[in-house]
């Protein structure tokens, strides 16, 4: 695993967030109404990629393994969850208000006494807690205060008993989920890297006491693999142990895995050894004893538990980032997102050379066929070269391009994104030739 590295950042936010919105990865939430917040909606190309994120996460934490399972718990759940988890007491960041402009800003976040922005005099901190706060029931005053939840993690430990249960799993075993979690933040922003609503990724892996430290390594290698093995740019990439003083009011040991975002490095994910302090404070709060027992040896304990907490939007925000190529072409500039093909949103766009039958006719009866295996474009506007263009802009691998003579000789050109090389292919052979090549690299 590679260590810190003096390299840059690949480009600035300013060009992520703009090309973002031009080709329909995210938008400004509410837009026509100005906009909320630090809200933002992913367009019809942002949720191909956050779903391929996913869909990747997923593969390489459940689907290649014997030892996980998956899970989705609800959002909202019972108070007492929040109380036992330390969320209702501890989830809080430090607030101080400025007293002349009215601002605010988190008390640890800043380096001097005086208001950042006008010089001002600042209030003595004040605790905030970040959990949002929501009611179960149509009267509100009668209805129980309940809570949107700020991590995924605890609907894996309140369902912990149930999973034993039933997936027949042994220690060491893993559970893993995704969903959207909420956060009142202070201070939001630099685009998806800090928002209140944002999606996670998590894993939370029992395992015996006394084995956990050696569990702990391997769960971080898995982690930053999967980035590499993605495409991030190792010198973007590396591991930062959190100091004493910052571990949460659960963990015994914490890495983060730090991004190298235009504002700095950042974390991407947490890796956590939350100990056994879930479970138990579960036990003590619910009366419900929630242990292991193991067969062969007789022994009955508090599984510790092992976490890998990601960021679904983090996540898809290092890929923009870092997939993201200017190169010069003539007298303009070519942007390539050269993105991963797992994390494509668009596969293969079919360009038919010319607008005129019966070439269309037989584009789009190959764009129908690609479309049953994977998310398609069908192209017609413009020059070729344009066409070629926005499909490198929005990282698409493949360009099928079929023109005149495919009418004579049945085969169309693929053209590659990063080569640039074109091959004439047959296309009755276009699906597997173009399978080998989506899952070679
Ligand atoms: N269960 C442990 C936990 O929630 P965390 O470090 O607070 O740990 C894990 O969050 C990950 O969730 C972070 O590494 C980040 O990717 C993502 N995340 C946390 N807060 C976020 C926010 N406000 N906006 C976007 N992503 C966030």
């Amino acid at each position: 695993m590679e260590k810190s590295q003096n390299v840059a950042a690949t480009t600035t936010m300013e060009k992520i967030v703009s090309l973002a919105k031009r080709r329909g990865f995210i938008f400004p939430n509410s837009e026509i109404y100005g906009g909320l917040n630090s809200c933002w909606d992913y367009g019809p190309l942002g949720v191909e990629l956050k779903n391929n994120v996913k869909r990747a996460w997923w593969k390489s934490v459940v689907q290649e393994r014997e030892d996980m399972v998956g899970l989705d718990a609800g959002i909202l759940m019972h108070p007492k969850v929040w109380e036992a988890s330390g969320h209702v007491e501890g989830f809080t960041d430090p607030l101080v208000d400025c007293k002349n402009c009215r601002q605010r800003f988190r008390a640890d976040h800043l380096s001097t006494v005086k208001c950042p922005e006008c010089g001002g005099e600042l209030t003595e901190p004040r605790r905030f807690n970040l959990m949002f706060r929501t009611y179960l029931g149509p009267v509100e005053e009668e209805a129980a205060a309940v809570y949107l939840r700020p991590e995924t993690a605890q609907g894996i430990f309140v369902n912990f008993l149930n999973i034993l249960n039933t997936s027949r799993k042994k220690i060491p075993f893993g559970v893993a989920q995704i969903g959207k979690a909420f956060r009142n933040e202070i201070t939001p922003g630099n685009f998806v890297f800090r928002t209140r609503e944002f999606e996670q990724m998590e894993v939370e892996y029992f395992v015996q006491p006394g084995t956990d430290e050696e569990i702990f390594r391997h769960w971080l290698e898995e982690r930053y693999n999967w980035y590499i093995n993605l495409g991030i740019n190792p010198a973007r990439l590396r591991l930062r142990e959190h100091g004493r003083d910052e571990l949460a009011h659960y963990a015994k040991a914490c890495y983060d895995i730090e991004y190298l975002f235009p504002m700095g490095w950042s974390e991407l994910e947490g890796v956590a050894n939350r100990t056994d302090f879930d479970l138990r404070q579960h036990s003590a709060h619910s009366g419900t004893r929630l242990d292991y027992f193991h067969q062969e040896t007789g022994e009955r304990y508090v599984p510790y538990v092992i976490e890998p907490s990601a960021g679904a939007d983090r996540a898809a925000l290092s890929f923009l980032l870092d997939a993201y190529h200017e190169e010069p072409d003539k007298d303009e500039i070519r942007v390539v997102l050269r993105f991963h093909p797992d994390l494509a949103p668009v596969k293969a766009a079919v360009l038919p050379l010319s607008r005129k039958e019966p070439l269309v006719a037989l584009a789009r009866e190959i764009r129908k066929d690609l479309g049953r295996h994977w998310v398609t474009e069908y192209d017609e506007a413009k020059s070729i070269g344009r066409r070629y263009r926005r499909q490198d802009e929005i990282g698409t691998p493949y360009c099928v391009t079929v023109d005149f003579q495919s009418l004579e000789d049945k085969a169309v050109t693929i053209r590659d994104r990063d080569t640039m090389e074109q091959i004439r292919v047959p296309y009755q052979e276009l699906v597997p030739v173009l399978r080998d090549k989506l899952e070679d690299r």
